[in-house]
Order: structure tokens, then C-alpha cells, then sequence
């Protein structure tokens, strides 16, 4: 079997190239030439993300930017820093822009005042009109959610609710340091669907300590009797040298890669089962869910908050601490610093500590992983055209042993104008992108393995 050959360090590819390779030669002198630039590049739609990093009690195996919640002070002097660089940056925005999609992350967004994350989204709505039917999205936990809150966030037109839900087995919970829902699950659901036009996403994750293949199904099973519009299946990445709460989870142990690839096989087959359209490797909707279409049409897109269509993705900006804005012409990252990012942005409306700016390779490279990790496919023509380049540009970059060698173990066809990606290469997807990555190195940097 393949498992030990393909299971090591790889990047997830939220973006290329990922977030490690980000440069500190880079400020907010560079981020204001990179959106200057970004006005009018495609796609042409603001897709604003926004940070909200406290959470009330900290989970042992996050891998999110998160603090603890500690006083109101804070988040008001927070919300105000965030306020600024709003300002600042949508200043150099071409005001004609249109906005497409609001995304709060965290962190979690729910921990505060709703009036906090409305007042941000009727700042923004101030400033620009919107597409015709925008998302504006929340990661929720749900151990804080009731239905007040809710009501406030739809009087908002928030219409994405995502619920980290991560396993309903109440001892898993415990041992992650995390509460269960404050509400029954399928109450939250019927509430945030009551008035149509609102869809709801189940979060869940594989591979934490007591979790077996037999109890992560209980678990699947139970979230596909609450019909969510989607549900992601999280391969729990296990980063102690960044995140040092991780090695509590050691103590108690983690499931074996074989064990892990289980739940997720066993995971997957009940939700196809159940009718679920899987969508890139770990997401699974509703069949006509707009991301289904897109993924039939090889329209689906990816940013670092997760899938889209094309119909909603565009130049993302994003604000808060450690937020990483993603521009046709590069990245920029702010400080992962609560207390910098406060005085800085309060000040100068900017808080940026890293960036990176895309050469024309680069940006090739970025559209081929971008295909591989949500189409499974590369048509070496269409890329090209979209692109501006010429196919032999495109096909030269492929590393003909390399894709041999993918195609001896099954996990692709592949000739002179595509490549195919078959069932078993998606679970290494990774692996095959990283094929195309020359800054990869295997066993050069720390990353998460694939299972
Ligand atoms: C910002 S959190 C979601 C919102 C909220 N804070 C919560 O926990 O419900 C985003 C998602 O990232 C996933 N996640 C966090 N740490 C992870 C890790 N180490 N490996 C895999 N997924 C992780 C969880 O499924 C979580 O729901
Ligand atoms: S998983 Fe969510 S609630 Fe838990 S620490 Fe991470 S961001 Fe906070």
C-alpha cells in the first residue's frame, strides 16, 4: 500500500505558495502598491475576511489563531483597530467594486457582541454595493450560541452559519477541552433555515484522541439525520512545534494513520450514501449546492477561507490579527501579535508583518495547484488561456517522472494535454501538488501530513 510512501509532511496549499515562505522585506508600503494593483485584476469582485480571534475556552488541538477572551476593553479596543484598517484599506479601493463575500473567521466570531461583527458589516456596506446575493458567512461555536444571537446576525443578512461541531461523542469533547453545543444542533439548524435563503455547515474532525472509525460514524451519522446544506470532515493536522497545546492530545494518544484514513473512508461512504456530493477532498453538499455546480462546470475556487464558486470569489482583503489578504499580485499577512496588531492599526490603519509577491511562474504555479485541489484535473490549454501563457509554458512545468511515477501507483492518467486525477490520487492530492511546487522540498519543511 501506498500510505507510507505518501504519508509525509506536505502543505495543505491554502495558498501558494503557503504562508511559510511569506517574506518580512515586505510593509504596508507594499501592501497599499499590491491592492493599488489589485483594482483592476481578476476576479474583480471584494471578497473581504475578517478575523475575530477570541475564543471563551481554548481547544487542545486547534490550529487556529486564537486567544482567550478576557475583557470587553479589549474587544472594543480590537473591533476599533479592525475599524481603521477598514478604512485605510477600502480607501484605496475603486469605489464601482462591488462586494461578494464577508467571511468572519476565528478564533470565534460568536464569543462577542453581535453589535460588533453587524457594526463591521454596515461599515463595509457604507462603502460599497453588493453582487446579488452575497455571502456573508460565520464560523460559530456552538457551545455559545443561542437564538438571539442569531436573530441579530439575520437582521444583518449573515446567510452562511458554519457550526464547529467537531465530533458529537461528549468523552472526545472532554478530552480536547471543548463543550458541546448549548442547544440541541437540529434546533440551531430549523432556527438559522426558517426564513429560506440561509444555508448551514457542520464542521467536524477525524483523527482526535478516543476517536474510532466505529464512533466518528456514529458521529457522521448522526450530523446526516440533521440534513446540513454541507458538512466538512477535517483531517486533524497535528502541528506541536506551532502549537504547543497539541501535545496534551499525545498524553492521551492519537489514532494511527491507518486508523485515521478509516474514519475518513467510513465517513465518506455514509455521507455518499445518504446523497451527499462530495466536493474537493473533505467537503460534502447537498446535491445543487452551488459549489456541486461549480465543481461539475471545473469552476470550483479555493482561498484560505475555503471553497468557492467563481460566481463569489474575488480579490480577498483581509483584516485583523494575523489575517492574510490573497491578491492577483500577492499576499500580505499581518501580525499574529493582538497587542501590535492594536497599536498599529489603531494608528496607521496598517499591521502588516509579511508578504509576498507573486513572478509570473509563480502565479502559473498557484493556478495549476488551485485545479489539481479543486477540479482534480489540469487541461493544459484552458489553464494557459486563462492565464495568458502557451500550454507548452504550462506542460513544461509538469515533472514527467514525477507524474509517471503517480500514474505506476493509480492516482492519475495523464498525456500531452491533461492530467486526470483518479479516486485514490485525491486523497493524496498533496502529494501530486507539491509535484508542481519547485519550492517544495520533501522533508525540508514541517508540515502536517496528508493522514
Ligand atoms: C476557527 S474554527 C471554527 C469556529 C469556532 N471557533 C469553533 O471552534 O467552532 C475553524 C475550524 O477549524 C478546524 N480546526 C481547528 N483546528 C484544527 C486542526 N488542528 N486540524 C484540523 N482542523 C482544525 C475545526 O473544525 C474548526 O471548526
Ligand atoms: S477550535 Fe474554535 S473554539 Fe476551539 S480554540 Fe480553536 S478557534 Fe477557539
Amino acid at each position: 500500500m501506498d500510505l507510507e510512501k505518501y504519508n509525509v509532511p506536505v502543505p495543505r496549499y491554502t495558498s501558494y505558495p503557503p504562508a511559510n515562505h511569506f517574506t518580512t522585506d515586505f510593509d504596508g508600503k507594499d501592501y497599499a502598491e499590491l491592492i493599488a494593483g489589485s483594482n483592476d485584476r481578476k476576479p474583480g469582485h471584494i471578497a473581504i475576511y475578517i478575523h475575530i480571534p477570541f475564543c471563551r475556552q481554548l481547544c487542545f488541538y486547534c490550529g487556529c489563531n486564537s486567544c482567550r477572551l478576557e475583557d470587553d476593553v479589549r474587544v472594543k479596543n480590537y473591533i476599533d483597530a479592525v475599524r481603521s484598517e477598514i478604512l485605510m484599506v477600502t480607501g484605496l479601493l475603486d469605489a464601482g467594486r462591488k462586494i461578494s463575500q464577508i467571511h468572519f473567521g476565528g478564533g470565534t466570531p460568536n464569543s462577542i457582541e453581535p453589535g460588533y461583527l453587524t457594526g463591521l458589516v454596515d461599515l463595509l456596506s457604507d462603502r460599497f454595493d453588493f453582487i446579488e446575493n452575497p455571502e456573508i458567512a460565520i464560523e460559530c461555536n456552538p457551545a455559545q450560541l443561542d437564538l438571539d444571537y442569531l436573530q441579530a446576525l439575520k437582521e444583518s443578512k449573515f446567510n452562511r452559519y458554519s457550526l464547529g461541531i467537531q465530533d458529537f461523542n461528549r468523552k472526545v469533547l472532554k478530552t480536547v477541552n471543548r463543550r458541546p453545543s448549548a442547544l440541541p444542533v437540529e434546533e440551531l439548524i430549523e432556527f438559522i433555515r426558517r426564513d429560506g435563503g440561509s444555508s448551514v455547515n457542520l464542521d467536524f474532525i477525524y483523527g482526535l484522541p478516543l476517536q474510532t472509525s466505529a464512533s466518528f460514524a456514529e458521529t457522521i451519522s448522526h450530523a446526516i439525520s440533521m440534513r446540513p446544506d454541507r458538512l466538512v470532515t477535517f483531517s486533524y493536522a497535528h502541528v506541536p512545534w506551532m502549537k504547543k497545546a497539541q501535545l496534551i492530545l499525545e498524553k492521551t494518544g492519537l489514532p494511527e494513520p491507518r486508523e485515521k484514513m478509516e474514519m475518513f473512508n467510513t465517513a465518506a461512504g455514509l455521507l455518499k450514501e445518504a446523497g451527499y456530493a462530495p466536493v474537493g477532498l473533505d467537503h460534502y453538499v447537498l446535491p445543487g449546492d452551488e459549489l456541486n455546480i461549480a465543481q461539475q462546470n471545473n469552476m470550483l475556487h479555493r482561498n484560505f477561507q475555503g471553497y468557492c464558486s467563481r460566481r463569489t470569489t474575488g480579490q480577498v482583503y483581509a483584516f485583523g490579527v494575523s489575517a492574510i489578504s490573497q491578491l492577483e499580485g500577492g499576499y500580505s499577512q499581518n501580525t499574529k501579535d493582538i497587542d501590535m496588531y492594536i497599536a498599529h492599526a489603531g494608528k496607521s490603519g496598517f499591521a502588516v508583518e509579511k508578504g509576498y509577491r507573486l513572478s509570473r511562474k509563480e502565479k502559473a504555479v498557484r493556478e495549476i495547484i488551485t485545479s489539481l485541489m479543486c477540479n482534480y484535473r489540469l487541461d493544459f490549454a484552458e489553464l494557459s488561456a486563462g492565464l495568458g501563457e502557451s500550454p507548452g509554458y504550462i506542460r513544461q512545468m509538469a515533472d514527467s517522472s514525477r507524474l509517471r511515477s503517480f500514474a505506476a501507483d493509480d492516482m492519475l492518467d495523464f498525456d500531452d494535454k491533461r492530467i486526470i486525477v483518479k479516486e485514490k490520487g485525491k486523497f493524496f492530492i498533496r502529494n501530486i501538488a507539491a509535484s508542481f511546487d519547485p519550492a517544495y522540498k520533501e522533508g525540508k519543511n514541517k508540515y502536517s501530513r496528508p493522514v
